[in-house]
């Protein structure tokens, strides 16, 4: 039983982010923008949205940008403040709200070992997980609505959203025993099932709150799919020892760890956009015409 209540979050950003290559050859992926923010921003805005105090991103080689991102830009705020910008000025201030840590992950072994690399920091409390492959717009922020789960169950939970069919092999899955509400018991996590396997169509999504307990098996946690440590693996072994739920959370979550979800993205956080919208839409009904007649 926790008493403790949720305060540090972890965002892994070690990925090669091979699935944009080459724009992510010398630029981290978390660094890609929609519209006009890079992705990683919106992670550490739900972070910030949900209370968290103290974030670790778990970088590696070739991702500073990320850190200078959320430095303090002094130059940068001088030039701005000087010709009068005061609404960029406001965009470019670092996050004030939470202090972000930073670590390096010397050995791409995957996510569970990612995870790992932030043990010291988060020490003997439950925390968060947030994954940069997914963006949630929600009336709550969807971590909040994980953390309200985790004061009233103080077991680990585990955010999930219902997929297609043929795209269940891309994601952790889980083999729901019941449903009380959006909460549901969980026999077993499976990470990426072949085609054809999976036991449900509810799909990992990149959010989770987790008891310290999960440190004891990613230590002893041996590679799995993709010849990677994985932490579905190690969630799915908690789950032996601990109640580990699954919780369906609301709001509407947006695929940009591959390229035509971040294209849709893009389009749709552009028409979201009062600057923009009447414009984009102008565009795209004559884009629509001009590629419907070829
Ligand atoms: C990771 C997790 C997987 C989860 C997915 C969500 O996979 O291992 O369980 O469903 O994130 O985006 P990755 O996309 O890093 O291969």
């Amino acid at each position: 039983m926790y008493v403790k209540t949720v305060r540090k979050a972890i965002i892994p950003a070690a990925g090669l982010g091979t699935r944009f290559l080459p724009a992510t050859k010398a630029m981290p992926k978390e660094m890609l923008p929609i519209v006009d923010k890079p992705t990683i921003q919106y992670i550490v805005e739900e972070a910030i949205e949900s209370g968290i105090e103290d974030i670790i991103i778990v970088t590696g080689k070739g991702k500073r940008a990320i850190e200078d991102h959320f430095d303090h830009a002094f130059e940068l705020e001088q030039a701005l403040l000087k010709s009068n910008k005061h609404d960029l000025l406001e965009k470019v201030k670092e996050p004030s709200k939470v202090d972000i840590h930073y670590i390096r992950q010397k050995e791409p072994k995957g996510l569970g070992h990612a995870v790992w690399c932030a043990r010291k920091f988060i020490g003997d409390e439950p925390f968060a997980v947030l994954l940069g492959d997914d963006i949630v717009q929600a009336e709550t922020p969807c971590l909040k609505q994980l953390m309200n789960e985790f004061e009233q169950t103080r077991s680990s939970v585990i955010g999930v959203k219902q997929v297609a069919d043929d795209e269940t092999h891309r994601y952790g899955i889980i083999d729901p025993i019941d449903k009380k509400g959006r909460r549901y018991q969980v026999r077993q996590f499976v990470e990426k099932p072949a085609p054809g396997t999976a036991p449900s169509n509810l799909a990992i999504m990149g959010r989770y709150i987790l008891t310290p307990e999960i440190f004891l098996f990613l230590e002893k946690q041996e590679a799995g799919t993709g010849g990677e440590i994985q932490l579905t693996d190690a969630i799915q072994k908690l789950n032996e020892i601990q109640r580990v739920f699954a919780y369906e959370f609301e709001g509407k979550r947006y695929d940009v760890g591959e390229k035509l979800g971040f294209i849709q993205t893009t389009i749709e956080f552009g028409l979201q956009n009062e600057e923009m919208r009447e414009e984009l839409l102008k565009f795209m009904e004559e884009i629509i015409r001009q590629y419907a007649k070829s």
